[in-house]
């Protein structure tokens, strides 16, 4: 059975399909899609239906990443059906959580800024309402981010040498 990540924010339009594509792209370069699976998701409705963000895609272009989805709002099932659930930031973070009724899945809910290992920041920021730097900066976070989370799931699940 594959490992399932999923990546979410609010809007699923900006960090969130970010972080899949860049991580599906890592998975791809390691030679491990058939062992990793990713996708992502919105704690809102705001954008259900819609493409990655042009200015999102544009910043994601600049490092050979383009950017292929569309948005969705996170569900309940979704605790079930993946094995990790990655929030952009502690708002995101919450939010998935309330929805976490039972509390079994506590563990599976983690704040995406833990897996860098070259930023400082603890959240990964909303860059909807800024400028183009702010999209920049979420790649560069995210490339660091997801590159040690492929090595934890990598570590976590022994994928190495398996393949
Ligand atoms: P995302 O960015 O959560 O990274 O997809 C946002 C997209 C849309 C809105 C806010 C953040 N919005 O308010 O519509």
């Amino acid at each position: 059975m594959a490992y399932k990540l999923l990546f979410v924010c609010l809007g699923n339009i900006c960090r969130s399909p970010s972080a899949e594509n860049i991580m599906r792209h890592l998975v791809n370069q390691a030679g491990l899609s058939q062992e990793i699976i990713c996708d992502s998701a919105g704690t809102s409705s705001y954008h259900i239906g819609s493409p990655p963000d042009r200015r999102m895609n544009a910043a994601a272009k600049v490092k050979g990443i383009e950017l292929v989805g569309e948005a969705r709002q996170f569900q309940r099932s979704d605790f079930e059906k993946f094995d990790l659930i990655l929030a952009m930031d502690k708002e995101n973070y919450r939010d998935i959580l309330s929805l976490d009724r039972s509390h079994q899945y506590k563990d599976k809910v983690k704040l995406m800024c833990d897996f860098c290992t070259k930023h400082n920041l603890k959240e990964v920021p909303d860059p909807y309402y800024g400028g183009s730097e702010g999209f920049n900066q979420v790649i560069d976070l995210l490339l660091d981010a997801c590159e040690g989370l492929l090595n934890y799931v990598i570590t976590q699940e022994k994928l190495a040498n398996q393949s």
